[in-house]
This record gives C-alpha cells, sequence and structure tokens, in this order.
C-alpha cells in the first residue's frame, strides 16, 4: 500500500532560506522601472571576457553585460576586473555591477584532488574546508561566481566528464553538493572570502548516450525525478545561487529549453530564486538540435523555458524584436533579470564592487592551502590490493620508474589558477619524507638485489575531462608491459594509478603486489602519496564508482535494479560483477563487523529507528573505517534499485578497539518518486545491509508501516 509523504516537507526544507529581503526585492522593483529593454536584455547576457578584448569598455558602458565568463586567467587579475567593474559602475547609465566567473572546480591556486577522487575521501567536512579555501583565493582574485559544483550522476567511464563529478551515487552526489556549495557560499555571500555557486550540468549530462560528450539523452520522468534531479535539489536547498543547464537534451527537450526541468521543478516546485545560466554556446545551439529554426527563435524557446541568462551566444539580443512581436513577455524578461539583480545584491556587489587587490597574493597557494591540498589528496587514495608490501620502510633501497614518477601532469583537467610547477611529484615526495635515509633507484629493473618496484602509472590531466571520451578504459598497454616485466624479474610491484576515471585493472592483476588510486591528487600530490605509501597516513578512500573487469560490462554501478530473471543478466565469457565494486577500499589494518541491530523491525511512516553495528579495528594500527548501510525495497510500485546507500559514517577507529556505529534511519530516508511520480512512502518489507562496501553482507529486514 502507498502512502503520500508530506511533500512539502521532503522537498522544499531550505526554501525560505533563498529568499531575500523585501527592502532589496523594493530595490529591484525600482532599478527594474529605469531600465530600457536593452538594458535588460544586457543583464542576461554573460560574454567571454576573452573574446572582446577590443570593444570590452564600450559594451560594459552600453550596459550590454550582466556577467563576464573567461577561459583565461590571465583576464583576470584583480586589478582588471577592478578597471571593467569600474566603467560599469561610473559609465553605464544605471552603475549596475558586474558578476565575473570562472571554472573554480577543485581549486584555485591550491588545486586539491579531482571531484572524483575527493568524493572517495566520503569526509564530507573536508569538501566543505576545501571549497571555503578555494572560494577565498579566487574572491581575492576577482572571481564572484563559480561554475561547481557539478552534481551529475555518472556511471560512464568512458565519458570524460565522470571525472568532474562525485561518482555513480545519488546519495553522495547529494551530499558532497551540498558541502561544496556551503564552503564556497559561506554564511554571508558579500564577504570577500566567499563565492557564488553555479551548480551543474542541469540535468541529466551524466547520461551521455555512450559516453560521447554532449550527446543525447534517454531519461523517464521517473528516472530524471529519483536519480538526476536530488542532487541539485541538494545543492539549491544548501542555497546555490544559480544553476548552469547541460548541453544534452532530456529525451528530446534540450536542457536549455526545457520548460519541465527549469519553471516546474527548479523555480516552481523548489522554489529556487537564483538565476539559471545556460552552457557555453547552448541557446545557439537550440538549433543544432533542431527544435528552433533561427537565433531568435532559439533565444525565445529558451527564455520562456525559464532559462535566464546566456552564456556566450548572442542570442538574447534578438528578444527586443520577440517582445516588440509579442512572443515573450515582457514580465518574463523582468523576471529573469531581477532573479540576476537578486544575485548581484546578495554577493554585495552593489555596495561593494571592488576587490581589495593588495590583497590578493597574500591569500593564494599559502602554507595553510597546501596542507589540505595535501590532506585532501591521501584521503582521497584508494587502496584496492596489498600483498603486504605496504606501507613501505623508510629506509634501504626503492626502485622507482613509470611515466608518472616525476610527472609535475597532477592537476587534473580544470586548473583553475593553477600552475603546475607548484607541484611536487611524486619522486620529490618521497625524498621530502625519507630525507636521504633511502636511496632511490631509477627504474633499474635488472638489478636483482632490490626487491621492491614502485611504478606509477596513468592517464595525463588532458585524457579526461570535457570532451575527452575514449571507447577502451583498460590501463595502457604499455603500462601493462611495465608492470609485468618488473613482476619477471622477481620484484615486489607497487603500482600507483594517476587517473581521472575508472580503468579496467584485470591486465595487472596477476602482476601487481599493491595498487593504489590517486587519481590526480593536486598541487601536493607527491607528499599526499608519499603519506599514504610509508604508511604516516593510513589509507581510508573507498570508490565511490565501480571499476569493470572489461569495457564491454560498461555502465556498471551498484544500484542497478533486479531483473525478472538475473542469472541471465550477464554475459557468455564475464559475469556481470566489476572488478572493484562500488565502496571498496583497503586499510593496512582490517575492521571485523558483527551484531548489526535494529532499535525495532518496524517503522512508522513519521518515525525513525536506529541502526547499530559493531565494528572492531582487527589489525596492529589505527585507522578509519567508511561503514555503509544499504537498503532494498522489496516490493513497491516501481522496481527499486537492488541496493541503494542511505547513510554512511567514517569513524576512526585505534588498533583493538572496537566502536559501535549508530544511524538513525527515518521513514523519510525511504521516499521515492512512485508509479504516478509522486514522492512518497510505500509501506511494505524492507532489505537492509550494512557494511565496508555495496556488497557487505550483515543483513537485517524491517517494515515500513501504514
Ligand atoms: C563548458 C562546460 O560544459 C562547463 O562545465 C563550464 O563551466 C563552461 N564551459 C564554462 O567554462
Amino acid at each position: 500500500m502507498r502512502v503520500l509523504f508530506c511533500v512539502c516537507c521532503l522537498i522544499s526544507v531550505n526554501i525560505f532560506a533563498q529568499k531575500t529581503d523585501s527592502v532589496t526585492e523594493k530595490k529591484i522593483t525600482t532599478l527594474l522601472s529605469k531600465m530600457t529593454l536593452e538594458e535588460k536584455i544586457g543583464q542576461l547576457s554573460q560574454p567571454v571576457l576573452d573574446e572582446h578584448s577590443k570593444d570590452v569598455e564600450n559594451e560594459i558602458a552600453a550596459g550590454k553585460v550582466g556577467s563576464f565568463c573567461s577561459f583565461n586567467k590571465r583576464h583576470y587579475t584583480p586589478s582588471e576586473r577592478n578597471r571593467l567593474q569600474k566603467i560599469a559602475i561610473e559609465k553605464s547609465r544605471l552603475g549596475i555591477p558586474i558578476i565575473f566567473t570562472y571554472d573554480v572546480i577543485h581549486g584555485f591556486s591550491t588545486i586539491y584532488p579531482i571531484s572524483l577522487g575527493l568524493s572517495a575521501s566520503w569526509d564530507l567536512n573536508l569538501a566543505k574546508q576545501v571549497a571555503s579555501m578555494a572560494a577565498k583565493e579566487a574572491r581575492y582574485y576577482g572571481i564572484d561566481m563559480t561554475f561547481s559544483p557539478m552534481v551529475d550522476v555518472s556511471r560512464d567511464p568512458r565519458w570524460g566528464r565522470i571525472s568532474e563529478c562525485y561518482g555513480e551515487d545519488v546519495l553522495l552526489n547529494s551530499v558532497f553538493g551540498k558541502a561544496t556549495v556551503e564552503g564556497y557560499q559561506g554564511n554571508d555571500l558579500s564577504k570577500h572570502e566567499n563565492i557564488g555557486s553555479c551548480v551543474k550540468h542541469f540535468v541529466g549530462y551524466g547520461l551521455s548516450m555512450g559516453g560521447r560528450d554532449k550527446q543525447f539523452t534517454e531519461i523517464s520522468k521517473n528516472t530524471l525525478l529519483n536519480t538526476y534531479l536530488p542532487p541539485f535539489k541538494s545543492a539549491v536547498d544548501a542555497g546555490a545561487v544559480s544553476v548552469m543547464t547541460a548541453f544534452n537534451d532530456i529525451s528530446g527537450i534540450p536542457a536549455s529549453a526545457n520548460k519541465f526541468t527549469m519553471t516546474d521543478v527548479l523555480k516552481d516546485q523548489w522554489g529556487f530564486d537564483g538565476f539559471t545560466l545556460s552552457d557555453w554556446d547552448a541557446v545557439l545551439e537550440l538549433q543544432n538540435h533542431g527544435i528552433a529554426g533561427n537565433d531568435k527563435e532559439a533565444a525565445e524557446k529558451a527564455i520562456n523555458a525559464g532559462l535566464d541568462m546566456e552564456m556566450r551566444s548572442d542570442m538574447y539580443l534578438n528578444l527586443v524584436k520577440s517582445v516588440k512581436e509579442g512572443n515573450v513577455k515582457e514580465s518574463v524578461v523582468d523576471e529573469a533579470v531581477r532573479r540576476v539583480l537578486r544575485i548581484k545584491y546578495k554577493l554585495g556587489l552593489f555596495d561593494n564592487p571592488y576587490i581589495d587587490d593588495k590583497k590578493s597574493n597574500k591569500v593564494q597557494l599559502t602554507e595553510e592551502n597546501r596542507k589540505l591540498a595535501r590532506k585532501a589528496g591521501a584521503e582521497s587514495m584508494v587502496l584496492l590490493k596489498n600483498n603486504g608490501v605496504l606501507p613501505l620502510g623508510k629506509k634501504g633501497r626503492l626502485i622507482i620508474d613509470g611515466p608518472f614518477t616525476n610527472s609535475k601532469d597532477m592537476l587534473g583537467w580544470w586548473i583553475g589558477n593553477g600552475d603546475d610547477q607548484n607541484v611536487v611529484t611524486v619522486e620529490e615526495g618521497i625524498r621530502n619524507k625519507t630525507a636521504g635515509k633511502l636511496q632511490i633507484i631509477h627504474g633499474s629493473l635488472s638489478r636483482n638485489y632490490d626487491k621492491t618496484v614502485l611504478i606509477c602509472l596513468g592517464e595525463s590531466g588532458g585524457n579526461f575531462g570535457e570532451s575527452n571520451c575514449i571507447t577502451d578504459v583498460t590501463i595502457p598497454k604499455s603500462q601493462i608491459e611495465l608492470v609485468k616485466e618488473a613482476k619477471a624479474k622477481g620484484k615486489n610491484v607497487i603500482a600507483v594509478i594517476f587517473n581521472g576515471r575508472p580503468w579496467v585493472l584485470t591486465p595487472i592483476m596477476d602482476y601487481a603486489d599493491a595498487i593504489l588510486i590517486a587519481w590526480h591528487p593536486g598541487t601536493e600530490a607527491g607528499n599526499a602519496v608519499a603519506d599514504v605509501l610509508f604508511g604516516d597516513v593510513n589509507p581510508s578512500g573507498k570508490l565511490t564508482c565501480s571499476f569493470p573487469k572489461m569495457n564491454g560490462q560498461i555502465p556498471i554501478f551498484y544500484s542497478d535494479r533486479i531483473s525478472g530473471r538475473p542469472r541471465e543478466n550477464k554475459y557468455k565469457n564475464i559475469d556481470a560483477n566489476p572488478l572493484f565494486e562500488f565502496g571498496f577500499g583497503l586499510s593496512y589494518t582490517k575492521f571485523e563487523y558483527s551484531n548489526l541491530k535494529m532499535s525495532s523491525n518496524t517503522l512508522k511512516k513519521d518515525g525513525s529507528i536506529t541502526v547499530s553495528i559493531d565494528v572492531k579495528n582487527i589489525g596492529k594500527r589505527e585507522g578509519k573505517e567508511v561503514v555503509q548501510l544499504y537498503i532494498h525495497d522489496k516490493v513497491a510500485s516501481i522496481s527499486r534499485p537492488k541496493r541503494e546507500l542511505v547513510k554512511f559514517a567514517k569513524p576512526n577507529i585505534k588498533a583493538g578497539e572496537t566502536q559501535t556505529i549508530t544511524f538513525n534511519l527515518s521513514a523519510s530516508d525511504l521516499a521515492f518518486y512512485n508509479i504516478d511520480d509522486q514522492y512518497t512512502l510505500e509501506s511494505g518489507a524492507y532489505d537492509l545491509w550494512v557494511g565496508g562496501s555495496s556488497n557487505c553482507e550483515l543483513s537485517s529486514k524491517f517494515t515500513l508501516e501504514d
């Protein structure tokens, strides 16, 4: 039986936190009443600063620039920003400030691990701190808003942008998105240590067909509601001031002209009062999608569907004509402008439009930030295999080899204001740590007196990210050979891998004694790797995306649905399980789970129960363990995921210690969009599992009562 849960309570928790005060709204009304239609449309345009170098001053003075984006940090020095802002304030008729935006994705001057890596830390406080540090560096550099976080649930490692999200899971994208928005925005956006957050890409982009970038997507309304929209809801509830629309079409309706997602869901249901912004040229491209015959029609379709601001293409200039012809109501333009102005007030730009450019240098790449980058790098690493060869001793000899041993290519795809010259390489990190006590031998695999070889493998930051999609995610042949050769010479082989997506590691499984996934860890890469290799940091990262056994298994993720005939859901040559499952990761110690208890096996629809489990550290080292709780709704109006992550915790447990971890499981944790696309609770039987990965076996059952 189905029970309709209070939708308002569940999905509109923080609606009022978004609203600005009535005084500001009055100011906006007054300002709007003074604006010409051309000036209003100017507020809705976000040109690319780099492309307007010649006529930029005139454009600003004419009120044609609402915001700037840029892909070149050269244009975004604090003094240049102040100079341009001054033109807007002093030379434009109404003195409306500009919002300066930039891709501050995983750090600005100090670069932290790529988002996929950071999510493997399962540490939300860390994610918040990272965003907050990045915000301070960026705001003092003159940036008011960043195009981050990216909360596109992605289950396809062929898609280069999987590196930019928080993995394959809905809950993880939701909670990391929230923590990141909170870190960027702080409590007061007018403070120059905080920046506005534009969450992206709304919505479904992570399902790009065949793992090809900017492809269409085929998503049912129900899947949209249950899988792709919730992380955006979470970021919006956390107060994100802007939402960027995606490049994909959603079952035929491009995201940048999609009334259902932008207006019905985002603005009307969720109460979002910031502004929507298209991705780069996405309005122009509505013509390529085949839903608009010309520029004007593209602009009309976008704004009428709820797209407030346009990035790069000048399609919205056509709206002057559209309004005169009656195809777009001026009230629609006014509403879009109101949203943009509201965020300019929130950012404090009317009162304090300039940046203290003398302070900027003092806050970039500080020791404190580097320390955090080192910590984040180490916490995000995932140990996939260890025959006991790790951790390494700090004395003696170590052979090092592989293309990433001395590489500074550790910053990932988006590098903000980062400079690879500041990157600590693996060899430097090892030398820093061992202070001359460990002899390092380069690539001398033939010497049989040296037992252990460290091989640094991976892919360049230019191999993943936007438009960098590949059909084969298997570890490259030359890298497989390196591992095999070392093993053939009788070495203990440690493979450290700097990757931006899940890799097929099957070919090295029999040859590597230890495998450490390091992602692209950022500026402090080498120090962070050394911390883990030598055991100063006990690895505690766990995968947030499944690592397939073979390419042909893609897409592969833990939360798929149980079919009518599961025994046939496999291939002739291989089963349907990944090589390493979601939630998996080893430590230098071991944890034993026991004593799974529930305060009750029945749960009322407005109630909650506690679920507790004992986690014992049975090894000799202190360590952190990501304890995960999964559920499965056994009979529902629609088939539900075979497992769904609903809770997790990351306690630090001393050697020999047992900790009882307690989760509060509320009925609201079980709510979902049902067969009628209503957000509901459906009573009935549930399975529950708690443990150290999505394959965990300790289980229990409970019933959700009417
Ligand atoms: C296109 C990308 O899809 C988006 O993520 C990015 O923020 C914008 N370009 C601006 O650089």
